[in-house]
């Protein structure tokens, strides 16, 4: 496998309006983001996304861009964001931004003036369809709820398409201007010194012109719109024509929003030709969904959780590297999601983090994830503010639950859980804001945040920087970064367990984490422990020289460690 610069690297994740404000009016900014550099260089980072930051009426918390070329008032300008870039290389850091560019806003030019004239040749920007027999050209529902389809006012019979909300109106990739629009403006980003991008929700952006109906799959008589990107083909010519004319020639690193791809198809997204240098490893979170909504989806449990991160560390290898989160923007917490309720506490997150941090592929920390961020309880449906979550508030309704019920729901999968604001101190808003926040912290920032666990050297946020410390440790960061992901101990219901090996070495890494309640000895057979490299649990020296030559581990519940092995 060729090496790329990218290979080695650990990303962290921003949710700018949420990580620091610095100018007191509650809404987190670059000013913030510059002054938490040092902070992000300390814990291990390399690579920092930022989620949008362009001009936008944030109906979609900036994934619905009226300027591309322009950064949101609210954020900061221009300057100080190339303060950021200088400041962020001046530490031997790499910046990249989301790309959102199967939709802009409403508010977009292009769409204002589309609207305006029919005649204007931003018409074709996008995609105008009559309708069929009196009806929406087609029964798609789009992923915030309601029809894809939205009524052109004035004009009898004509509806444009939004795959997401109906301020976001789809881009019409087919036509070749509005793809030269979109390339520019990447190389106009990227020749600023812009390492590379997230590109948000990409699949999306091959339609099938004749927008066909499916059978309905809900009571609302509508599909889901990835019906429709399921059964289309062709998306790679377009991935391949962007890569080939922006990413490609400026060594960018990307990782793509892929959901919804055609399983052979991972060599041409992440392969080393691949339109992406790396795609997010969503599997998990797919285990997270139900069937109709929120309101179905069922606790992941941990044999099949452990089975779908197996199969998918395994799909990848040999051809690329998948991106790997334990939580985003989009999700819930994960140490709500993936820890079973016995784990959800320092120990369990620190055996979260071990099993996150070693398994083969680019590690994104989630802003806050590092401290052990957690759901956040809400009172009422009005306390969200995230578009999502008051439509699935209402699907969870219209099945029949009551309002607690559905508030339950919103608790356990709203997308605000992770949009409270970072908790930096105990003091007031968590130290995140001299003003009011624009979305109120999790109230146990009093113990949750990054001060506090700076202090103290056994905290989550200290073992963070230990895992990542080690993953780049000069003696193994070759295993940790190219080695096989070979999963053990798969007979045991609870035990989550892998080496990671070279070919050409004789030394292996076993990661081994107990998930379970009770105790667990499990034999090496032919290995023996060579080192301990780190515990979840206090470990002193003797412990250390101890397991030295052993041929067998013993874990307590929630005890995770990584071990250097070697075969007898
Ligand atoms: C992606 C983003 C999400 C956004 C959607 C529409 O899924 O991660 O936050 O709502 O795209 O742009
Ligand atoms: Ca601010």
């Amino acid at each position: 496998m060729t090496k790329r610069w990218w290979h080695d690297k650990v990303a962290y994740q921003i949710y700018p309006k949420s990580f620091c404000d610095s100018n007191g009016d509650g809404i987190g900014d670059l000013g913030g983001i510059i002054s938490k550099l040092d902070y992000l260089k300390d814990l291990g980072v390399d690579i920092i996304w930022l989620s949008p930051i362009y001009e936008s009426p944030f109906v979609d918390q900036g994934y619905d861009i009226s300027d591309y070329y322009k950064i949101a008032q609210c954020f900061g300008t221009m300057e100080e964001f190339d303060t950021l870039l200088a400041e962020a290389k001046s530490r031997n850091m790499y910046v990249i931004m989301d790309l959102v560019v199967n939709h802009c806003s409403s508010q977009h030019k292009w769409f204002q003036e589309a609207l305006a004239n029919p005649k204007s040749e931003y018409r074709d920007y996008f995609y105008f369809v009559k309708g069929k027999n009196g009806q929406p050209p087609s029964n798609y529902r789009s992923y915030f709820g309601g029809s894809t389809w939205e009524p052109v006012k004035g004009e009898k019979d004509m509806y444009y398409l939004h795959m997401f909300a109906k301020e976001q109106p789809d881009l019409n990739w087919e036509n070749p201007k509005v793809r030269e629009q979109i390339y520019r403006m990447i190389n106009w980003w990227l020749n600023k010194g812009l390492a590379g991008f997230r590109i948000d929700a990409i699949i999306n952006i091959k339609k099938d012109l004749e927008f066909p109906s499916f059978e309905a799959d809900g009571e609302d008589g509508l599909v889901s719109c990835t019906k429709m990107v399921d059964e289309v083909t062709g998306v790679g010519d377009f991935l391949k024509e962007m890569s080939a004319v922006t990413f490609e020639p400026k060594d960018a690193f990307t990782v793509g929003e892929v959901f919804n791809m055609k399983k052979e198809e991972m060599e041409a997204f992440i392969g080393e030709e691949g339109y992406f240098s790396s795609m997010f490893d969503f599997s998990a979170h797919l285990l997270t969904l139900g069937e109709h909504g929120w309101y179905d989806a069922k606790p992941v449990e941990f044999k099949a959780w452990r089975q779908t991160l197996i199969s998918s560390q395994l799909e990848a290898e040999g051809i690329g590297f998948k991106s790997n989160i334990i939580e985003n923007h989009d999700e819930p917490r994960g140490v709500c999601t993936f820890l079973p309720d016995y784990a959800r506490n320092e120990q369990g997150k620190k055996m979260l983090a071990t099993t996150f941090l070693t398994l083969r592929g680019i590690p994104f920390i989630y802003q806050g994830q590092e401290i052990g961020m957690t759901n956040c309880r809400r009172n009422d449906i009005s306390e969200y503010d995230d578009i999502n979550t008051h439509d699935q508030y209402q699907v969870a309704l219209d099945a029949g639950l009551t309002k607690e019920e559905a508030l339950k729901v919103c608790h356990d999968h709203s997308r605000d859980n992770a949009r409270t604001p970072m908790q930096w101190k105990a003091t007031k808003h968590a130290g995140f804001t001299a003003g009011t926040p624009w979305l109120p912290v999790n109230l146990n920032y009093f113990s949750v945040n990054v001060e506090t666990q700076a202090r103290k050297p056994e905290s989550l946020l200290n073992y963070y920087k230990e895992l990542i410390a080690l993953r780049k440790f000069p003696a193994y960061s070759e295993i940790f970064v190219y080695g096989d992901f070979v999963p053990a101990f798969l007979e045991y219901d609870n035990i989550f367990a892998y080496y990671r090996s070279l070919a050409d070495t004789s030394v292996q890494i076993l990661v081994i984490a107990n998930y379970g309640r009770e105790i667990q000895t499990l034999p090496l057979g032919n290995m023996l422990v060579e080192k301990v490299l780190l515990m979840n649990t206090d470990f002193k020296d003797d412990l250390r020289r101890e397991a030295r030559g052993k041929c067998c581990v013993t874990l307590q519940s929630c005890e995770a460690v990584v071990l250097l092995v070697s075969e007898i």
